[in-house]
């Protein structure tokens, strides 16, 4: 049986000014009628599994019960950080917690904020992984690559195992433009998509043996931790000793245990305004518009506008996004800086 680990933590400040701290990207509807979260937890509903676990911040708890109640789910478990520590630590609070009752189980961890547009092939390759991780294997799910992104980890692909899965022969987090490049011209390489299926202890073994001090602190912090509704809240001290890491470069670029099911799922991670422009429907000019929008001769535009008429007279490839308190006008091509506005914004306090 596999128990759903929600990964809920993230800022996504490149998403500003529509996405806050108080109110990040994965509690927002930018696709459908639900929020990122409560598509994510709706997409489970065909597999089998147990009742899902959530690691948020400790902010936040409040939006996700209520995104919760709101699907008539009522036995998720909660776990709230005081502070992000990256995802190697938020997975090792899940695994931990899990582990404690049935260390076997399997671990389906995945972003709240992610698109798959076709539900069915996100099931098949779930179902393709499961025979995997039950052999000890920490299955990442792959996504063909179709341009040299530099925010995603890219997966060598190595032995054939059957069934079109691979071991995995290199992860690498994050590589810098050239590497991504040559990586894309080899046709070997896979995105990872940022969703794991693995046993609850091998995933800790593997932590154990590449970085002990991340699962020690999380023991501490659930060792510590207190119950308060449906949360169970870390030990803040505990927690927030801990290392921060990711799972990518803390285990999956280390291990040798890790296997790759393709996923061919119309996936995207809508990291920002431009992945969101990619993956909304577009008019004949290529214009993604959402609220009260008048567009004069523009092609190529993403207009957000949240509570005001917002016009664009012969521009083209921007992003302009108008909220009660904040508009944010950026090139198309640049909107991976909008988060340097935001550090700049917390710097500034
Ligand atoms: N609870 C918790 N605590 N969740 C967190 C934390 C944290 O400290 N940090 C991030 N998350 C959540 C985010 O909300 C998101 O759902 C997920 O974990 C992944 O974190 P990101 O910060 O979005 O990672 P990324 O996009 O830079 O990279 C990962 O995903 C890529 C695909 O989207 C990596 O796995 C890459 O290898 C991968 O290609
Ligand atoms: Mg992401």
């Amino acid at each position: 049986m596999i128990t759903p680990i929600i990964l809920a933590g993230g800022s996504g400040s490149r998403l500003w000014p529509l996405s806050r701290q108080e109110f990040p990207k994965q509690f927002l509807p930018l696709i459908g009628e639900r929020s990122m979260l409560q598509e994510t937890l709706q997409r489970l509903a065909p597999l089998e599994h147990t009742a899902p676990l959530l690691i948020c911040n400790e902010e936040h708890r409040f939006l996700v019960a209520e995104q919760l109640r709101q699907l008539g789910i009522t036995d998720a478990r909660i776990l709230l950080e005081p502070e992000g520590r990256n995802t190697a630590p938020a997975i090792a609070l899940a695994a931990l917690q899990v582990a404690e009752k049935s260390p076997e189980t399997l671990l389906l961890v995945l972003a709240a904020d992610h698109l798959i547009a076709d539900e069915v092939a996100f099931h098949e390759s779930v179902a393709q992984a499961l025979a995997l991780a039950k052999q000890g294997q920490l299955v990442t799910f792959g996504v063909v690559p179709f341009r040299a992104e530099t925010g995603y980890g890219y997966i060598q692909r190595g032995e054939g195992q059957g069934d079109g899965c691979f071991r995995v022969k290199r992860f690498v987090e994050k590589p810098d433009r050239a590497t991504a490049e040559d990586y894309l011209a080899t046709g070997d390489y896979y995105w990872n998509s940022g969703m794991f299926l693995f046993r609850a202890s091998r995933y800790l073994e593997e932590l154990e043996h590449y970085q002990p001090a991340i699962v020690a602190a999380c023991r501490a912090a659930l060792a510590g931790a207190s119950q308060d509704l449906d949360f169970t809240r870390m030990d803040a001290d505990a927690f927030r000793a801990c290392p921060a890491d990711s799972i990518d470069y803390a285990v999956m670029e280390r291990t040798q245990h890790a296997s790759v099911v393709p996923l061919n799922a119309g996936w995207s991670d809508i990291g920002s305004w431009a992945s969101l422009w990619e993956a909304r429907e577009k008019d004949a000019q290529s214009n993604v518009t959402h609220g009260d929008v008048m567009i004069h001769e523009g092609h190529d535009l993403m207009v957000h506008a949240s509570h005001r008429l917002v016009a664009t007279v012969g521009v083209d490839n921007l992003v302009v996004v108008e909220t009660t308190d904040a508009v944010l006008v950026a090139h198309k091509d640049r909107v991976q800086e909008v988060k340097r506005i935001v550090e700049q914004l917390q710097t500034e306090g």
